[in-house]
């Protein structure tokens, strides 16, 4: 999609000119409009109920009178979008409709104070970019791509140079954003017969090669010499082998003395069937999403390399597939992990935290000072937060709230989950130091518990519990059906708060 900045101008020639009206005592762009229309809107708005309340519509065609095809008015209460997420879900329900009309440009006028323009524009572009997304690789008839493909964004008044260049640079941070976010949305969107760990890692060697990372994998063989039999352990009932996916960025000048070195990880389950300890086929489906957190960490280090913060940034992947094979881990099985730490397995279904804390040791050996890791870890986070919200669960209270905010300014929803020490009780094994299950009370706080003991002493660290935003049955506000992007724009707007400080 391209982006455009204009003057405001009733006589655009977009396919959809979008007109926002606020309150019941209709402002100056509804008679404005009305003038324009040739004084029709009064009857037109009193026949259909059209009041300009909030989530009211009015979708005219202006008879020639103006040069778009179709003007849509929108209702916005007493409420004119203010926050930049408030912005988001206005364009993408414009851009929603625009789509459905099959219009290919749409029109939207920004705010009256310029200050905000540049903020108004990027979530403005991320809204109607994130709602036109659709997964069409195997569909051979009936392919049905978004028909919009362009928004302007009128300004009230004619910019200045430094606003143009707030508003170019915000299309260019828009597009980088909506490029990573669509490229995990497809990676989340192949099947698993496709995407399957090594392939998971060649795309991302691909993606390192095209954006100029580091990228390094560790296959099978390498993992065992690193004593990663917690993660090899799930893998070992596949034809698929494990694969370890390290991306690297580096910042061109080298970065002062105390920066952080930010890792990001992410699970990468390519598909998980639960193991020996089989999920049922209803519970099944949907599980090639399982690497949707290692999908978030690949589109994060693609923008990363092109967003260029001034601290390092390390991306791993943890990509494995869980499945039932003979050669598969099996319950009372008693695994060592790359910290040394013994696990007895109770459940061969909580495999996720399995990956994850093998590659959190490394991750720290590596010379991180904060790690976030993102995973579809838990249903039982479903169950407290619902499908939309993600759990965040830290050993740095100020981390999770940053990450939350970080989230509230780009549209996604996180909720603090506290690390109880009395769940922790449940992750007691009898004969090793710990086992992978705990009790079912609590489920999504254990899997955070169990994680943070593969987390050096001393190291920032929050997990992000995925599992209901990720993947979604049907479209919701910016969610388009099926693999979600869910996080990335969280990690970038995180990462541009730790740049200003
Ligand atoms: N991948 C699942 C979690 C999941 C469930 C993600 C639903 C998305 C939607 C995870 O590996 C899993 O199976 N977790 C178990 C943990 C239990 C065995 C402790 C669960 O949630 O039931
Ligand atoms: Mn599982
Ligand atoms: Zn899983």
């Amino acid at each position: 999609m391209d982006f455009k900045i204009a003057e405001q101008d009733l006589q655009a020639k977009v396919d959809m000119l979008a007109v926002c009206v606020g309150g019941t005592d209709k402002d100056d762009s509804f008679s404005a409009l009305d003038t324009a229309l040739g004084g029709p809107l009064q009857d037109l708005a009193e026949a259909q109920g059209f009041e300009g309340k909030a989530g009211q519509r009015l979708l005219l065609t202006p008879m020639g009178r103006l040069a778009a095809r179709q003007v849509l008015v929108v209702g916005l209460g007493n409420k004119k979008p203010n926050q930049p997420a408030e912005w988001q879900s206005l364009a993408a329900s414009l851009a929603e409709t625009a789509n459905q009309q099959k219009a290919t440009s749409l029109a939207i006028t920004l705010g009256d104070e310029p200050e905000a323009w540049a903020a108004q524009a990027f979530a403005a572009a991320m809204g109607a970019g994130l709602v036109s997304y659709r997964f069409l690789t195997y569909k051979t008839k009936d392919a049905q791509a978004a028909s919009l493909k362009s928004l302007w964004l009128q300004c009230p008044q004619k910019p200045n140079a430094a606003q143009n260049k707030a508003l170019k640079d915000a299309f260019h941070d828009a597009k980088i954003y909506l490029d990573a976010i669509f490229a995990a949305r497809d990676l989340v969107n192949e099947p698993p017969c496709v995407l399957h760990p090594p392939e998971f890692a060649k795309r991302a060697q691909e993606m390192a090669n095209a954006y100029h990372l580091v990228c390094e994998v560790l296959d099978d063989t390498q993992m065992r010499e690193l004593g990663m039999h917690m993660f090899l352990a799930v893998g070992a009932g596949s034809a698929q082998p494990c694969r370890l996916i390290r991306l690297v960025y580096k910042p061109t000048k080298k970065p002062k003395k105390g920066s952080m070195v930010l890792a990001l990880v992410g699970k990468g389950l390519t598909f998980d069937s639960g193991g020996l300890c089989i999920k049922p086929a209803a519970s099944m489906n949907g599980m090639q999403a399982d690497m949707a957190g290692g999908a978030a960490v690949f589109g994060a280090m693609q923008a990363i390399a092109q967003l260029k913060p001034p601290f390092e940034i390390h991306g791993y992947i943890a990509a494995a597939e869980n499945m039932t094979g003979a050669a598969a881990f099996r319950v009372n099985d008693v695994v060592t992990a790359y910290n040394k730490k013994t696990v007895e397995i109770l459940n061969t279904d909580a495999e996720g935290r399995l990956v994850l804390g093998d590659t959190l040791s490394y991750a720290c050996d590596q010379g991180a000072t904060h790690v976030i890791d993102l995973a579809t870890l838990t249903g039982a986070c479903m169950v407290a937060l619902g499908r939309y919200t993600a759990g965040v669960m830290s050993n740095t209270p100020t981390m999770a709230d940053e990450l939350k905010s970080a989230g509230e300014k780009v549209g996604e929803s996180f909720w603090p989950l506290p690390l109880l020490e009395d769940v922790r009780e449940g992750l007691k094994s009898n004969i090793a130091d710990l086992s992978n299950v705990g009790e079912r009370w609590g489920g999504a706080i254990a899997g955070g518990l169990f994680l943070r003991e593969f987390v050096k002493e001393g190291v920032n660290w929050a997990h992000l519990d995925i599992a209901g935003p990720a993947h979604v049955e049907r479209d919701f506000g910016i969610l388009r059906r099926g693999g979600t992007g869910f996080g990335i724009a969280t990690l970038l707007e995180y990462i541009r708060l730790a740049t200003k400080v």
